[in-house]
């Protein structure tokens, strides 16, 4: 009889066995898909460790390699079989050794299991199986997803899909590789212990943790911050130190969740399913701990001071006049924003919502949000709103509903450069030298280049003159880049994953950058902002590269730490989708301030958030 080295993972039982032909380390094999692939195999033998509806989890005797698994998933769908075992009986067994992806997607890895169960003889009862304590015995590497997401933008390297996980079929690094590591402890039985959530449950009541392990990338409120990784190579930090919690095997349900609370330790068995590695818990955890329901507005306010202008930018989520969640976000924008000066919103749909009917007019959206912000600010003051009507059904987004970016402005403190008309949907707005010396836009506002294909189907950007009371000049530039839609997981098969969208929004970013260069060419002091949802993380440095060296982002310039750089939460990472640039004239005067207020993301229940994105707040000098 070997003895095992894999002490605090080892079984609490011995087996006295004969020499068996096929171990299930021999199905699961070091790589990720079986050797055995397709094959008959007879006289198996496991301890069970698990059940579910369609099958059952059977684990060997523990193994010095740590990137080979020994627990496997026997499926089947036959009560009677299901019956016929129970939790902790050792069985013999034979089968059909098979790759499955569920769903049937090519962008899915495939979970190994054991087919067509049969001939099985329970050889013992009460066998225990001691879970693999993660965090103690092992625990998950923090950087990397998998060894073919290559060079120096891993995990978000552009062009994406140029190596298939099941095609390549790598022996597994789980020191190194979080997908590895995950796929070494398939069909195993682990516990998490100290639970921290990641995120709000899916509609499914699946959950995004990590454990009682080294994280990087960890924020205040105790999510994972997508950065870059630091002190190394600057390798965007994929967190693969995170499990999905599935559906509990015995029927109970998890626990409401929300970003940061705590659970019970989660025992269950690791499998790969719907594009993610799972942990599949025996039972439901129970809540431990929920953080601190009072989220506080910003500290950055408006100041009396002509050159200091505060700046808010809001997702608003798909806004009409009769939005149920319009009053929160004008609570939102006067109470935890402090009523900015200017204010970057995206999503405002025309006057009647998604009605399809030709309506592309925002009048009466923006007029019923600054109402609505001035009732909340306990004020007769009412906010300047400006936008322009896209075309009917040009720009994307909720069909019927146009979406479009827009302002609202303090007509106290700003007002439009006069002189230039007003641009239409199709009127591309360019900046030229004014017969005053000074450099002004030829539409007023305008936008940039909107019949470029780069903008098709998307929003296009809004470029606004602006001059304060003492002739100070500001531009700004609102944005809503082309959202993340048919990517694939970033554990699937794909490698790099798919991006969605990703091409068309390194095109229309090189479409602001040709702008924003012929600007500071005319004059290299203008102070210019862009800002808005860009629908990407900086980490993917292919979509911001035409900003190198042309505009630095708020966040880089007042050096907020890199794990509180969030306003989105996706599955297991918290992410930064809305960004503000400034030009060097705006970073060279100082003073400056930015804070990501977590209105939305720290809401206690999903269904209490207004939008899915949290707002920012500003400060900046412009004279
Ligand atoms: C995958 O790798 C394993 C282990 O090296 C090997 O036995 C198996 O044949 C490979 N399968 C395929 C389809 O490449
Ligand atoms: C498998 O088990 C059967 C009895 O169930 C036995 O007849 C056969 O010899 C065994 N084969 C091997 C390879 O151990
Ligand atoms: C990735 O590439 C493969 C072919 O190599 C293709 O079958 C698959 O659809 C691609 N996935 C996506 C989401 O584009
Ligand atoms: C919206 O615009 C229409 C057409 O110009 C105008 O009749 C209406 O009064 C405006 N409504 C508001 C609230 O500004
Ligand atoms: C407006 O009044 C409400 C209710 O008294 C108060 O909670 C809120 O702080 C006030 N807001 C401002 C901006 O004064
Ligand atoms: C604009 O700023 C002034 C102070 O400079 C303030 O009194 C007023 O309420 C603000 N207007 C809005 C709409 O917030
Ligand atoms: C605009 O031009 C006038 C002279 O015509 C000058 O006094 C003023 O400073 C200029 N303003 C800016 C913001 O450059």
């Amino acid at each position: 009889m070997k003895r095992w080295a894999f002490t605090a993972a080892a079984l609490a039982v011995q087996f006295a066995l004969p020499v068996q032909a096929v171990s299930i380390t021999d199905i699961q094999g070091p790589a990720f898909i079986s050797p055995l692939n397709g094959q008959s195999v007879s006289n198996l033998t496991g301890i069970v460790t698990a059940k579910g509806t369609s099958g059952f989890w059977i684990q060997g005797p523990a193994v010095r390699s740590k990137s080979v698994s020994n627990g496997l998933n026997v499926f089947t769908s036959s009560k009677t079989i299901l019956a016929s075992v129970s939790v902790g009986d050792s069985i013999s067994l034979s089968g059909v050794v098979s790759e499955f992806r569920s769903s049937g997607s090519p962008d899915n890895l495939f979970a190994t299991e054991l087919q067509s169960p049969a001939n099985i003889v329970v050889l013992s009862s009460n066998q225990v199986v001691t879970p693999v304590l993660l965090g103690t015995d092992r625990s998950p590497p923090t950087r990397k997803l998998s060894a073919l997401d290559p060079g120096n933008d891993g995990w978000l390297a552009v062009p994406n899909n140029q190596s298939r996980i099941d095609t390549v079929n790598a022996t597994l690094v789980p020191d190194q590789f979080g997908m590895d590591f995950w796929a070494s402890l398939e069909g195993q039985l682990v516990t998490v212990p100290s639970p921290v959530a990641l995120d709000f449950a899916n509609s499914f009541g699946e959950f995004w943790v990590h454990g009682d392990w080294p994280v990087t990338g960890k924020n205040s409120r105790g999510g994972l911050t997508i950065s870059f990784a630091l002190g190394s190579d600057g390798i965007p930090d994929a967190n693969p130190e995170v499990i999905i919690v599935g559906s509990p095997l015995d029927g109970t349900k998890n626990p409401a969740v929300s970003l940061g609370k705590t659970f019970s330790d989660i025992t269950g068995i690791i499998a790969y399913q719907f594009g993610f590695y799972y942990i599949l818990p025996l039972t439901a955890p129970t809540v431990l701990t929920t953080p601190d329901p009072t989220i506080p507005p910003s500290t950055i306010k408006p100041r009396a001071q002509v050159c200091t202008l505060v700046i808010g930018d809001y997702n608003v989520e798909n806004m009409a006049p009769t939005t149920a969640h319009l009053p929160t976000v004008a609570n939102h924008i006067a109470n935890f924003l402090n009523s900015p000066d200017l204010v970057f919103l995206q999503e405002i749909q025309d006057n009647n919502g998604a009605t399809d009917d030709g309506t592309v007019s925002a009048n009466v959206t923006l007029a019923t949000l600054a109402a609505s912000v001035a009732r909340a600010a306990n004020t007769t003051q009412t906010y300047g709103t400006l936008d322009i009507a896209p075309q009917n059904d040009k720009d994307g987004g909720e069909p019927g509903g146009n979406i479009r970016t827009a302002h609202l402005f303090n007509s106290t403190k700003l007002r439009l450069v006069p002189g230039a008309p007003a641009g239409g949907a199709l009127d591309a707005t360019k900046p030229v030298l004014g017969a005053d010396g000074n450099v002004t836009l030829t539409f007023n506002p305008g936008r940039i280049d909107p019949t470029n294909s780069a903008w098709d189907a998307s929003r296009k950007p809004l470029v606004t003159l602006w001059e304060t009371t003492n002739g100070a000049r500001l531009f700004t530039i609102n944005l809503h880049l082309t959202a993340k839609l048919g990517g694939t997981t970033t554990q699937g098969n794909a490698r790099p994953p798919v991006n969605g969208g990703v091409d068309q929004r390194i095109s229309q970013v090189q479409t602001i950058a040709t702008f924003v260069k012929a600007l500071l060419a005319l004059d290299p002091n203008a102070n210019i902002i862009v800002g808005g949802d860009c629908n990407e993380y900086v980490q993917t440095r292919a979509v911001f590269a035409p900003f190198d060296g042309l505009l630095t982002e708020l966040d880089v310039a007042v050096d907020v730490p890199l794990a509180e750089r969030y306003t989105y939460l996706f599955d297991q990472n918290s992410q930064q989708l809305d960004h503000l640039f400034i030009s060097d004239a705006i970073v060279a005067r100082g003073d400056l301030a930015v804070e990501h207020v977590h209105v939305n993301n720290w809401a206690p229940t999903l269904a209490a958030r207004a939008s899915d994105h949290d707002p920012t707040v500003a400060r900046v000098k412009i004279c």
